[in-house]
């Protein structure tokens, strides 16, 4: 029987906390560990495809696809990138959020392809923050989500708005989906409100959860205007040392889950 990839969803109701930073990032060092990684990018702005240097031409079979016609092939949509093991089925720029079937186990159907079991590990999805039925796809066919905030008020709030859609799905359409973690963004210990909301976020949803954040890093913003991952663009920077630390762990997830 054929291995059935990982699937790990990342996640918030709130826009701009770098979800598609650590989407494309994670992706990213977790192909150059070995792992054969598929990254689909569900948000119709589109910038995974950016993240990877992947030029999408208007037209061109994306992701979005599947929603729209349940019968397209989700292997059909995938584009491979320069980076090894990484490949990316692409958003559709065009597509309006809202729009097409209202089928919440499209996604999870299209992953379930035995063509996508045969090349893949592991299955990153980066999410619109936006509550619609692209975001009920990816938490249906998740194993796991990773939470990605900022440790601000309003990124918490996106945080627990998340949190109430994830318990619906778990008692519904997916039981065994489970929160891998939440994983602050652009983290400075010495600004206080980093701090209250870090100890909240333990607070409300378990310490063991809350995992060692990413740093405030301009290169991780500017290795998206090179179309690569910040691992190519700057590997000895901050923002590529906790981004390899982070997949160095989930790694390990991963060859537990195969083993
Ligand atoms: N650790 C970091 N340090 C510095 N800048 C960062 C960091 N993480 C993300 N950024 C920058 O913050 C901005 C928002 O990040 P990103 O686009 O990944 O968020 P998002 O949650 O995917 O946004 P959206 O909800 O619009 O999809 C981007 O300009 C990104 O380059
Ligand atoms: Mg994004």
């Amino acid at each position: 029987m054929l291995k059935t990839p990982y699937i790990l969803t990342i996640s918030n109701r709130k826009g701009g906390v770098g979800k598609t930073t650590v989407s494309v990032n994670v992706a990213a060092e977790l192909a150059a560990l070995g792992h054969r990684v598929l990254l689909v990018d569900l948000d119709s702005q589109g910038h995974c495809a950016v993240g990877l240097g992947v030029t999408v031409a208007i037209g061109e079979p994306t992701v979005h696809d599947i929603f729209i016609n349940p019968d397209v092939k989700l292997a059909k949509t995938i584009k491979e990138t320069v980076f090894a093991n990484l490949a990316l089925s692409p958003a559709n720029q065009l597509f309006e959020h809202g729009s097409g079937v209202r089928d919440e186990f499209c996604l999870a159907r299209a992953l379930a392809d035995e063509e996508i079991k045969n090349r893949f590990d592991v299955v990153i999805i980066d999410t619109p923050p936006s509550l619609d039925i692209l975001l009920i796809n990816a938490l249906v066919a998740a194993n796991s989500v990773l939470v990605p905030y900022v440790p601000h008020h309003l990124s918490y709030e996106g945080v627990r708005q998340l949190m109430r859609v994830l318990f619906k799905v778990m008692s519904g359409a997916n039981p065994s989906l489970k929160i891998l973690g939440f994983l602050p963004i652009m983290v400075a210990q010495h600004i206080r409100q980093h701090r209250i909301i870090n100890a909240e976020v333990s607070r409300q949803f378990g310490a063991h959860r809350v995992m060692p954040g990413i740093r405030n890093d301009i290169r991780l913003a500017e290795a998206f205007s090179v179309g690569k991952p910040v691992r190519n663009y700057a590997s000895r920077c901050r923002g590529a040392n906790d981004f390899s630390a982070l997949a160095k762990s989930l790694s390990a997830v991963l060859d537990a889950n195969s083993a």
